[in-house]
C-alpha cells in the first residue's frame, strides 16, 4: 500500500488519515496513566533521552517506528497540564472540545491573511471578534465600530495594542504618520505607564517599537498589588513638567503572579487628563467576563481603548489563542498594507475581507475556531461554573493559609492565584532556601508542579489554580505535603 501524504477525497487517503489519527489517539490515551503532573527525569537525563534519537535520518523510518520513538521519548515526559497537581503558571489544561478544534484547524490548514486562503475561517473570526467586542461592552454598530484580531498570545496582543497606541498618538497629537516616516523627533520623550508588577511584554513591546525600556514608567503598587493611582498621577505630572510625553497607560487586569486588578475607572480619568491611550492587559482576568458572580472585579473594560484577551489562560483553550480588541476599529489603520499577490484593494471593495490588514503576522492560524466551538459547547453557564470554581479554590487556600502557623500568604486573591511563603526559621535567608527546596522536592519527588516567585524581596511559592478538577481535599493534601517537607 503506498504511503499517502494528505487527506483527500480518495478512499485510500482517507483510510490512512484515519489510521494515523486513531493510532496517535491510542498512543496519547495510553500515555496518561496517573494523576501526576510530571514523572519525567531531571533536565540532563531528559536531554540525553532526546539526544539519543537521530532527528533527520537519510531514510525515513515511516509512521509506526517514528511513533514508537514518540512513545518512548516524548509522551512519558510531557508535563500534564490537566493534572490536578499542576499549578505553576498561567498555563491551562485544554478543554477537550478544543482538541477537536485543533484537529480541524490542522486538517484544513487555513491561513487567516486573505479571504482566498480562509473563506469560512475569515467569516468565523469576524463573527467571533464581533461577539467579543459586544461581550466587553464595545459598540459594534456605531458609526465607528470596534474591531479586533486574533494573535499568538498575550505578548503579541499587547505589542499590537501599544503599536496602535503609539501611532494613534502621533497622528492625533502631532499629525505625524509613523507608518510613513518612522518615529517622530520627540520619540525619546514618549512614556508608557504601567504597574511595577505588570508583564514584561511592556518592556519588550517598547523595545521592539523603537521606544526602548526607558520609555516604560513602572508605577508603584499598593498593598493589594494594584497600581497606585495617586503615584501614577504624580509620575505623569512630573514627566510632563520635565518635558516628557505620556502616550499610553496600561492597566493590568490580573497580574501574572497575584491576579491583582488595576482600577480602569480611575486610570481612564488619568488617561483623559493627559490625552493618553488606555490599554487593558486582561490576558489573565478577561475570562471573568463570563462569570456573573465575579465579573464586577475586572471593572468596566469598555472604558479602555484596547483590550488583550487570552484564551489560553483562564478560558482553558489550547495554546495559542489570544485576541486584541480595539474600541475604534479605525485605529487598526497602521497595520494596513496592500500587496498585489495577497490582499488587493479591488477585492476588498467587493467584500472579500483580508484580515492581514489588522495583524502583525501574515500567515496566521484559525484560532478563532476554538473560541467558536468552546463557547457554543459550554455556553456562558459552563464557563461561569469553571471560572467561579477556580476563584473559590484560591479563596479557600488563602483562608487555610491564614489559619496555619508556618504559612504567610502575600495578599488576598482576587482571581485564582495564591502567593505564600513557608516561614520556619528566624533567618529569612534560610526561609528563602527552604521555599526553593520545597518547590524542587514537589517537582522531582511528588509529581507536583507549583510556582515560585518573589514578593517583598523574598522567595514565595505560588498556586495558579486554573484547573476546575482541583477540589478542596487535594488542596488540603498538598498543603499538608508542603508542611511535611518543611519539617
Ligand atoms: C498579565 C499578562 N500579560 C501578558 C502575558 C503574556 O501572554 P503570552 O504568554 O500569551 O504571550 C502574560 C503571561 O503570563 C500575563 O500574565
Amino acid at each position: 500500500m503506498t504511503d499517502s501524504l494528505f487527506l483527500t477525497e480518495d478512499s485510500h487517503d482517507k483510510k490512512q488519515f484515519e489510521d494515523c489519527i486513531l493510532r496517535t489517539m491510542e498512543y496519547i490515551l495510553n500515555s496518561v496513566q496517573d494523576e501526576n503532573a510530571y514523572t519525567g527525569p531531571a533536565p540532563d537525563k531528559l536531554s540525553k533521552i532526546i539526544g539519543s534519537h537521530k532527528i533527520l535520518p537519510e531514510e525515513g523510518l515511516g509512521f509506526e517506528p517514528m511513533m514508537q520513538n514518540v512513545k518512548k521519548a516524548i509522551l512519558p515526559n510531557f508535563l500534564r497540564t490537566s493534572s490536578t497537581k499542576y499549578m505553576a503558571h498561567l498555563h491551562s489544561p485544554a478543554l477537550k472540545e478544543t482538541i477537536a478544534s485543533e484537529l480541524i484547524i490542522a486538517s484544513f490548514n487555513q491561513s487567516m491573511d486573505s479571504w482566498d486562503q480562509s473563506p469560512v475561517a475569515t467569516a468565523t473570526e469576524v463573527a467571533v471578534v464581533k461577539e467579543l467586542d459586544s461581550l466587553y461592552g464595545y459598540s459594534t454598530d456605531s458609526e465607528h465600530p470596534a474591531d479586533g484580531c486574533f494573535t499568538s498570545g498575550g505578548s503579541q496582543s499587547n505589542l499590537t495594542a501599544i503599536l496602535l497606541a503609539r501611532d494613534w498618538f502621533c497622528k492625533t497629537k502631532f499629525n505625524y504618520d509613523v507608518k510613513k516616516f518612522g518615529l517622530p523627533p520627540e520619540y525619546r520623550k514618549f512614556r508608557l505607564y504601567t504597574s511595577e508588577i505588570s508583564h514584561f511584554s511592556m518592556e519588550k513591546s517598547c523595545h521592539l517599537l523603537g521606544l526602548g525600556y526607558e520609555s516604560v514608567v513602572k508605577v508603584p503598587v499598593d498593598k493589594n498589588q494594584r497600581m497606585d493611582v495617586e503615584a501614577l498621577k504624580s509620575l505623569v505630572a512630573r514627566d510632563i513638567q520635565n518635558g516628557n510625553i505620556p502616550f499610553c497607560i496600561v492597566a493590568t487586569i490580573g497580574t501574572t503572579d497575584f491576579g491583582s486588578i488595576d482600577n480602569v475607572e480611575e486610570l481612564r480619568k488619568v488617561a483623559e487628563s493627559c490625552g493618553a491611550w488606555l490599554h487593558a492587559d486582561a490576558a489573565y482576568g478577561s475570562a471573568l467576563i463570563l462569570c456573573n458572580k465575579y465579573k464586577s472585579r475586572i471593572g468596566n473594560l469598555s472604558l479602555c481603548d484596547s483590550i488583550t484577551v487570552d484564551f489560553h489562560k483562564m478560558f482553558l483553550l489550547p495554546i495559542s489563542c489570544s485576541a486584541v480588541l480595539v474600541k475604534d476599529g479605525r485605529n487598526f489603520e497602521p497595520l494596513e498594507l496592500h500587496a498585489d499577490y495577497l490582499n488587493r484593494e479591488e477585492d476588498e471593495e467587493d467584500g472579500y475581507t483580508n484580515l492581514v490588514g489588522k495583524s502583525i503576522q501574515t500567515t496566521r492560524r484559525f484560532d478563532a475556531l476554538k473560541v467558536w466551538m468552546a463557547f457554543q459547547c459550554r455556553g456562558k453557564n459552563g464557563f461561569e461554573n469553571i471560572i467561579a470554581h477556580c476563584i473559590e479554590n484560591a479563596s479557600y487556600v488563602y483562608e487555610k493559609l491564614v489559619e496555619k502557623k508556618d504559612f504567610v500568604p502575600a495578599i488576598k486573591p482576587e482571581l485564582s492565584s495564591v502567593v505564600f511563603r513557608v516561614v520556619k526559621y528566624d533567618d529569612e535567608n534560610k526561609n528563602d532556601e527552604l521555599n526553593k527546596k520545597i518547590r524542587r522536592a514537589l517537582l522531582l519527588t511528588k509529581g507536583t508542579v507549583i510556582g515560585q516567585t518573589v514578593y517583598n524581596n523574598r522567595v514565595h511559592l505560588k498556586f495558579t489554580l486554573l484547573n476546575p478538577r482541583v477540589m478542596h481535599e487535594s488542596l488540603d493534601s498538598l498543603l499538608q505535603t508542603i508542611e511535611d517537607l518543611a519539617h
